[in-house]
């Protein structure tokens, strides 16, 4: 019996010592010590054993036992080590590789230049005021002299929701608002940027919707000079210090007297190119003194106040501050396009 578990024993270590995997392993784990193995049946049949043999015998058959069990277990720990090292290689991570960067977002040109000129203005003194993109007729045109059969409202070709609502053709509404409001105090200093909407053909510089920004300030004393000064001001801060402006007449119900205001052409300093149409100038901005009839239906009285207004439309003076060709570049979102904007 002993040599038959000694010879067990040579067996299985022989066998283990080629085992080539972890089923393997498993398979000779059962087929060696499991129940109905060669050790379990020759432990069974120490019943036939004399007294005196079965203590001997048994404690070979525990060493044989333990020496199989051994050999598996170091196997299976080696099996087990090699499969974490595995696992940790598959997931390391190289701390030392580069990042792949973000992808970074930038000011839209447009907002950009309203704040620009936002800036310029606040800068001034004036605040920014804000009002409705659907407006009353009212406020879009009544309250700035534009009575409803005035043939200047052709100028504005407008998108009527009903025959009192209307989507703002300009930002003078906010104007209106804003005299309302402030009840007869001055000064009033404001600038109201927004979008306006006009029944235009899209082309390369028109658009039927676009940004505006006008400005009104009204105290006492106010005169046309005041208002030169601020738009050179303006001017000069937005195009750099060697640009310069002309007042030309021009008609606005809201203003009189009323001129359209140029600047010299930051293109080619007024010497006469392409951009300006060999002129020197470009028109910018329309502005003039406030009517009278405005001031008195915004609760100013004409006799004790005065004021200036101005407008532009802040796509014509991104446009020509950074060379655009096409005011549909900026709302058709082409990342060519914004991207160019990165580092403004
Ligand atoms: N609201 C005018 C326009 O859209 C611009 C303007 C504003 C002119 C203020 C004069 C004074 O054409």
């Amino acid at each position: 019996m002993k040599e038959r578990l000694e010879a067990l024993k040579q067996e299985a270590l022989l066998e283990l010592s080629s085992v080539q995997s972890q089923q393997e392993l498993s398979d000779l784990r059962i087929k060696y010590l499991g129940k109905k193995g060669p050790l379990t049946e020759i432990l069974r049949g120490m019943g036939a054993l004399s007294a005196d043999e079965r203590p001997i015998i048994g404690q070979v058959a525990n060493d044989v036992r333990a020496a199989i069990e051994n050999v598996i277990e170091e196997k299976q720990a080696a099996y087990q080590k090699e499969e974490t090292e595995k696992r940790l290689r598959a997931e390391m991570i190289d701390v030392t590789l580069p990042g792949r960067p973000s992808q970074q977002g930038v000011v839209h040109p447009l907002s950009k230049v309203i704040q620009e000129i936002e800036d310029i203005f606040t800068g001034m003194g004036y605040t920014v005021a804000e009002g409705p993109e659907i407006e009353q007729d009212y406020y879009n045109f009544e309250a700035l002299n534009l009575p409803k059969d005035h043939p200047a409202r052709d100028m504005q070709d407008s998108f009527y929701i009903t025959e009192e609502i209307l989507m703002r053709t300009q930002t003078s509404p906010v104007q209106v608002r804003t005299m309302e409001k402030r009840k007869g105090e001055v000064p009033i200093k404001i600038i109201c940027p927004g979008k306006v909407f006009r029944r235009d053909d899209d082309d390369a510089t028109h658009s039927h919707m676009f940004t505006q920004i006008e400005g009104l300030v009204i105290d006492r004393n106010v005169r046309m000079s005041d208002l030169k000064g601020t738009l050179l001001q303006f001017v000069q801060e937005m195009y750099g210090k060697q640009t310069r402006i002309r007042l030309r007449p021009s008609f606005f119900p809201f203003t009189e007297p009323s001129v359209e205001v140029d600047v010299s052409c930051a293109m080619c300093g007024g010497e006469g190119c392409r951009t300006c149409k060999q002129t020197g100038w470009l028109e910018i901005l329309g502005a003039g003194m406030v009517h009278p009839r405005v001031l008195e239906m915004g609760g100013y009285d004409p006799k004790e106040y005065t004021g200036f207004a101005f407008g532009m439309g802040v796509e014509r003076i991104a446009m020509l501050k950074y060379g655009i060709d096409d005011i549909r570049h900026f709302y058709t979102n082409d990342l060519r396009f914004l991207k160019q904007f990165l580092h403004l």
